[in-house]
């Protein structure tokens, strides 16, 4: 059931979404058509006196972009909060108001596609009701529309798709529609769009007569005609089927100076004429004046007739005269007409044998440097080839291939991202993987004999502050002097860093002046404390045994040991290295029960590599570790083993770190020098996100 919703939710938005575009596109190439439109409703609603042309054209220029918008954001299914209401309370005041249009017929055509595709208001009002219900599906159920984009992405498609369309509209203001889909297109025969073809539809009329005899009136037709005995009053005749109607119906030209109707000789003139199209001198842009003039010279150089056709009164027409000097001959065609001719006041048409071979917009007029000889032997003179394709194409590369290519790139970045996030809480996929099964990842920093306690403060402050912003893929312990772990538990949050201490004593409690006891350890905040570290054995004769009463006490107050081990440079060159980490391990740790074993870190430690800047080599330390964990696996078990985690230690720094924990025995390090610095020590902690 929610499938098929899904589904019906889906189909709704797309039939919207596309609709929505193709009508929002149409009229943004062409913005003067869609303001006539918007003239045409205020007409009708007896307004347009009150809304002045610049509000029109940007409410065209607006509402063009606006359908386009809502469409592509719905197709994309982005801001999916809001743009299922704002199409939704299109749809129903679009609805309202072709339920008007179909009851009042204020208008002929209700302009939804523009010029491309017309609609009855029967059609139209049948079209937007189906719209209105999909609209209502799509804004009750908008989650179920499936994202073309991840959320992080979508502002990309909503400022690319808002300034291409209102760009789309302002070039289509400055030139021509980029598609033109009125009825006097480049090619047009305008004599041919003309004629009725044979067979064509008549139009039907009925005539109705109104007959008076003795005091008495009654309608009579041609066919129940009465007698003479009755007397005709009046009669009425009415359209009861439209005709067919050619594609041009209203095209005429009429000389003004003669009020000769020269239609037929300029459409039948064998060659080249001119005609300047200004529906309204009193309106036409005339900072090109310059530039018509100039045509209108080379025209009388070549013989080529050259006509202005407008629908001004003579006293703009005068006024034109005047402000440009303007000599050509001034025909009167009708306004509407002229508008559909050409988006442009004014505009230049170019005839050749009765066919529009040239377009163009005031502001892109052919100049002297292109009409340097007879029109025959210019291109401007010869009929372009369709170039329709190529605008097409235009279109595809400009608008539609950059967000395609966005949106695949969008969506293999979000798959990458759920592989990632699959790889993190699969645990079956992690054994198989990394065979690092339950266990933990971790960085540890070992602050030793540094920083004072504001400098601590603040450097756990630092460091909490990052994590904090910044989840890491691992957990996080610092591990400070005594007298720092107080006020450094105060600063972190322990959910994200953890804290220890860098040693504790071997004695519960009592008289052992300087000393520090596991349990004041865990009384500060702390979690974990480091055992065993070599600089310990060696300069404060830390023993084997001494140590298991120190590991032995830190888990019984309940702190996590991470106990360190490692050989010294002698040893590795004896190839001792494995007997030397067993004998510590064996001396301080495996005595502990399974149950105890769970709160072991174990971090190995190479005494060369430890503040000297000498690694081990990933391969060595992997080796050591593969080691210490088959040696535990024997103590323990091989799942105890695979659960515990094994560091690396000694001169560990971010550029290191993630070659040293790509490997499958290191999950993290224990970190000295590296650890004084918040930057350096998140450089090491990141590496787990590589
Ligand atoms: P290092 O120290 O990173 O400065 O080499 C490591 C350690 O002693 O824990």
């Amino acid at each position: 059931m929610k499938k098929l919703r899904i589904i019906i939710v889906n189909i709704c938005r797309l039939l919207l979404a596309l609709t929505f575009i193709l009508s929002g596109y149409v009229k943004a190439v062409d913005p003067l058509g869609t303001q006539y439109k918007l003239d045409d409703y205020l007409i009708a609603m007896s307004l347009s006196d009150y809304v002045p042309d610049f509000v029109t054209l940007g409410g065209a220029v607006g509402l063009a972009a606006l359908e386009f918008s809502l469409g592509i954001f719905l197709l994309f299914s982005v801001r999916r909060r809001i743009v299922p209401r704002l199409i939704l309370a299109m749809m129903v005041f679009m609805t309202a108001l072709t339920v008007w249009i179909y009851a009042a017929d204020p208008v002929k055509d209700c302009g939804c596609f523009g010029d491309a595709i017309k609609l009855t208001n029967g059609e139209t009002l049948a079209k937007n009701i189906v719209l209105l219900v999909c609209a209502i599906v799509v804004a009750r159920w908008r989650k179920d529309m499936k994202r073309l984009i991840s959320k992080s992405n979508q502002w990309i498609v909503l400022n690319y798709t808002v300034i291409y369309i209102v760009l789309t509209s302002l070039y289509c203001l400055y030139a021509l529609p980029t598609f033109d889909f009125r009825p006097y297109r480049v090619g047009t025969d305008i004599k041919k769009g003309m004629e009725i073809p044979e067979g064509a539809e008549q139009p039907e009329f009925v005539t109705t007569f109104i007959m008076k005899k003795d005091g008495q009136t009654k309608d009579f037709t041609l066919e129940n005609y009465p007698d003479s005995t009755w007397e005709f009053v009046d009669s009425k005749t009415v359209q009861t089927k439209a005709g067919y109607e050619p594609p041009i119906h209203d095209f005429s030209i009429t000389l003004n100076s003669t009020g000769e109707d020269i239609t037929e000789a300029v459409l039948s003139h064998k060659g080249y004429t001119f005609l300047l199209i200004s529906p309204h001198l009193g309106y036409a842009d005339d900072s090109n004046f310059g530039n018509i003039d100039q045509i209108y010279e080379y025209a009388t150089d070549y013989k080529v007739p050259f006509y202005c056709l407008t629908a001004s009164t003579e006293k703009d027409i005068q006024r034109w005269i005047d402000m440009t000097g303007a000599e050509y001959p001034f025909c009167t065609t009708d306004e509407r007409t002229l508008k559909t001719v050409i988006r442009s006041n004014p505009g230049l048409l170019l005839l050749k044998d009765g066919v529009i071979i040239g377009k163009w917009s005031h502001n892109q007029l052919p100049t002297t440097d292109e009409l340097t000889a007879p029109l025959g032997k210019l291109e401007i003179g010869q009929m372009p080839k369709d170039n329709t394709a190529s605008r097409i194409l235009k279109v595809l590369m400009t608008f539609v291939l950059p967000l395609l290519l966005l949106t695949i790139a969008d969506r293999m970045w979000a798959w990458s991202k759920w592989v990632r996030n699959k790889e993190k809480s699969n645990k079956l996929y992690q054994f198989f993987k990394n065979n690092r099964k339950m266990r933990k990842k971790i960085v540890a920093g070992n602050w030793k004999m540094n920083l004072n306690l504001q400098e601590g403060v603040a450097l756990a402050k630092e460091i909490n502050e990052a994590l904090a912003a910044e989840k890491p893929n691992c957990d996080v312990v610092i591990c400070t002097p005594f007298v720092h772990l107080a006020s450094v538990a105060q600063v972190l949050d322990a959910s994200v860093v953890g804290l220890g201490a860098e040693n504790c004593a071997n004695k519960e409690k009592g008289a052992y002046t300087g000393e520090v006891s596991a349990s004041m350890v865990k009384s500060t905040g702390a979690q974990y404390v480091i055992l065993g570290h070599s600089e310990r054995r060696q300069y404060y004769g830390e023993t084997a045994e001494i140590l298991k009463e120190k590991v032995d006490l830190a888990l019984a107050n309940g702190l996590k040991v991470i106990f360190c081990c490692g050989e010294t440079l002698e040893e590795r060159e004896a190839e001792k290295q494995n007997e030397v980490v067993k004998a510590e391990l064996v001396g301080s740790v495996f005595h502990l029960d399974a149950e105890a074993w769970k709160n072991i870190i174990i971090a190995y430690e190479p005494i060369w590599a430890i503040g000297t800047g000498k690694t081990a080599t990933s391969d060595q330390a992997e080796e050591m570790l593969a080691y210490i964990r088959s040696i535990v696996a024997e103590k323990y078990g091989k799942e105890a083993a695979e659960e515990t985690s094994i560091l690396y230690g000694g001169s560990c720094k971010a550029s290191n770190a993630p070659e040293l924990f790509s490997k499958p025995n290191i999950d993290g390090g224990l970190i000295g020098g590296a650890s004084l610095k918040c930057a350096d020590f998140k450089g090491i902690i990141d590496a787990w996100k590589k």
